[in-house]
């Protein structure tokens, strides 16, 4: 079977917790609640991607504990291979905070993730010319390593830097989509990225050092766009019922991916990858929140019956 799409990243145990502010230094704070799930940006955005239709390869490393093999289980139940998933050490971690307005920060234990080496990216993942999708919760060298590869079978790449660091300039050059939020553009860019103008003049920027698009999302502030066809600003699709804007990112990656699987215009990529990220952050959690495309239909029509 051929693959749509293969993600070359992290899968994490995350441990949501539910409270109202984040404790001070020295403070011991009492939450309201705790769920635990599995996610994961790489894991997160091959199930969005998997939950719309694409056929998906993972590559990553989860633990030899039964955290791993829940990670596992998690991504066979959406349909994506994990025969190119190793089990070694411990599993990554996800400390997930969410605030009562859905708000979220987090810290990630690396674990396994940074187990899976260069050696680990077999000529055969890339032969069908696959969209590969990278993130930066694996080491960097793999990363460098999967865009050569990538180029060399001439898959398309995607890079969401997340979590920001620095990328090498040869590596950055050959991506043909970048992805970043607000806080990632600042980071890479070292000046502030707060609003719509600031976020344009980042995509700018960033998009003189890479070879192709680079989108910049700003959460209730929509995402701006520079291609060789456009710098745009699309807006974000309103959204009343908010409870956990975990995934939200990996929702919107899963779903830009399925455009670009389909070749859908990104006129009409960004709208699609915004409504499906609003559909994602009206449930907690990342992979169970996901929506299908008949979630998406479902969800239409009912806006258009009110
Ligand atoms: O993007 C959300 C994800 O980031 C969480 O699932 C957490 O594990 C971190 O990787």
């Amino acid at each position: 079977m051929t693959t749509d799409v293969l993600v070359i990243g992290s899968l994490n145990f995350d441990i949501l917790i539910q409270q109202d502010r984040l404790p001070h230094l020295g403070e011991t704070f009492t939450g309201n609640g705790m769920m635990m799930m599995p996610g994961g940006k790489g894991a997160n955005q091959a199930v969005q991607c998997a939950r719309l239709g694409l056929t998906v390869n993972m590559v990553g490393c989860v633990g030899q504990d039964m955290y791993g093999q829940e990670l596992l289980q998690s991504l066979e139940k959406y349909q994506v291979a994990t025969q190119n998933i190793k089990r070694c050490g411990t599993s990554g971690v996800g400390i997930v905070q969410i605030m009562k307005e859905g708000d979220y920060c987090s810290t990630i234990i690396k674990g396994a993730n940074y187990h899976i080496t260069a050696a680990d990216l077999k000529d055969a993942f890339f032969s069908d010319r696959p969209l590969v999708i990278l993130q930066s919760e694996i080491p960097p060298s793999v990363v460098d390593e999967a865009v050569k590869k990538a180029v060399r079978f001439g898959c398309t790449v995607l890079l969401n830097n997340a979590p920001a660091r620095e990328i090498a300039a040869e590596t950055l050059r050959q991506v043909n989509y970048l992805v970043v939020n607000e806080t990632e553009a600042a980071f890479m860019l070292g000046t502030p990225v707060k609003d719509v103008t600031q976020a344009n003049d980042a995509a700018l920027q960033l998009s003189q050092r890479i070879n192709g698009t680079v989108i910049v999302t700003l959460g209730e502030k929509g995402a701006v766009v520079k291609s060789a066809e456009m710098l745009q600003h699309f807006p974000a699709k309103p959204c009343a019922n908010v409870v956990d804007t975990t995934g939200a990112g990996d929702a919107f990656i899963g779903a830009l991916a399925w455009s670009l699987v389909r070749q859908r215009s990104l006129s009409e990529a960004i709208p699609f990858a915004a409504s499906v990220s609003a559909l994602a952050i009206q449930k907690y959690g990342g992979q169970s929140a996901f929506p299908t495309l008949s979630d998406i239909e479902a969800q239409q029509v009912s806006a258009n019956v009110t």
